[in-house]
């Protein structure tokens, strides 16, 4: 299985902070915020992993993270996002990388408190189809949203003012190889962007997605100021906790 750590975007929410510089290098306590999804898919045994990446600051990940060997890994893929077209848009300049094989996929501001090796192995032996991440959550209405009907995911929803339920799809997404062909029959949302959302909802459609309640914390980063100030606040509290 392969990681695709998504580190594009704009970070307009971010302002100023991310006037001269991406989100995913800002810092989220003691490290740059790209090292916890890094962390958390070695931890996971994937030990392919490609980072794409866009914009001005696209060299500064290559002088950060080098060849991954500070993570552990054998080496690190990357590639160019042209222009912020959406998280569809640039997971799908990942197809070549993937060559068929199962992905997970992971946005580079999403960071969370525990482990998902035993999520990633129970999806290396899922036949085929996608699984996602679900947490409830007390602002729904900023994520993609699920409505859940006799335990099934029906439908997801992005950013409805009106959410079907109290959780939000965190940013880990694990796909087998029909993900890329579904980005390509994809149209751009109101926003312009290709939907992470909707190809979720063709696996949906399809029946072949599963998912699971995230344990422990989760902390969507790059959501606005006070969410990158919780994420440092939560990392902190961890690394406290774990030295005491
Ligand atoms: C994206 C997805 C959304 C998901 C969120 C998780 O939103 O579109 O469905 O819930 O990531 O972080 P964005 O943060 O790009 O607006």
């Amino acid at each position: 299985m392969k990681g695709i750590v998504l580190a594009g975007g704009t970070g307009s929410r971010l302002f100023p902070l991310t006037k001269i510089t991406n989100k995913h290098l800002l810092p989220v306590y003691d490290k740059p915020m790209i090292y916890y999804p890094i962390e958390t898919l070695v931890d996971a045994g994937i030990q392919d992993i490609m980072i794409v990446t866009g914009g001005e600051s696209a060299g500064d990940f290559l002088r950060l993270l080098g060849n991954g060997r500070e993570f552990g890994l054998k080496g690190l893929s990357y590639t160019y996002q042209e222009k912020a077209g959406g998280i569809a848009e640039a997971l799908g300049l990942a197809e070549h990388f993937a060559e068929e094989d199962k992905v997970v996929v992971f946005l580079g501001d999403n960071i969370i408190e525990g482990s998902i090796r035993k999520a990633v192995e129970d999806f290396k032996v899922q036949k085929e189809g996608a699984k996602i991440f679900l947490k409830e959550v007390p602002n729904p209405e900023e994520y993609g949203v699920p409505e859940i009907v006799g335990g099934r995911i029906v439908r997801i929803e992005e950013k409805p003012p009106h959410p079907k339920s109290r959780y939000a799809v965190i940013g880990i997404y694990m796909y087998d190889s029909q993900v890329f062909d579904i980005i390509k029959t994809l149209k751009p949302s109101a926003r312009g962007e290709l939907e992470i959302t909707d190809v979720n909802n063709v696996y949906i459609d399809s029946g072949q997605m599963r998912y699971e309640v995230l344990d422990g914390w989760w902390a969507d980063a790059g959501e606005s100021i006070d969410a990158l100030l919780r994420a440092n606040n939560l990392i902190a509290g961890k690394k406290r906790g774990s030295s005491l």
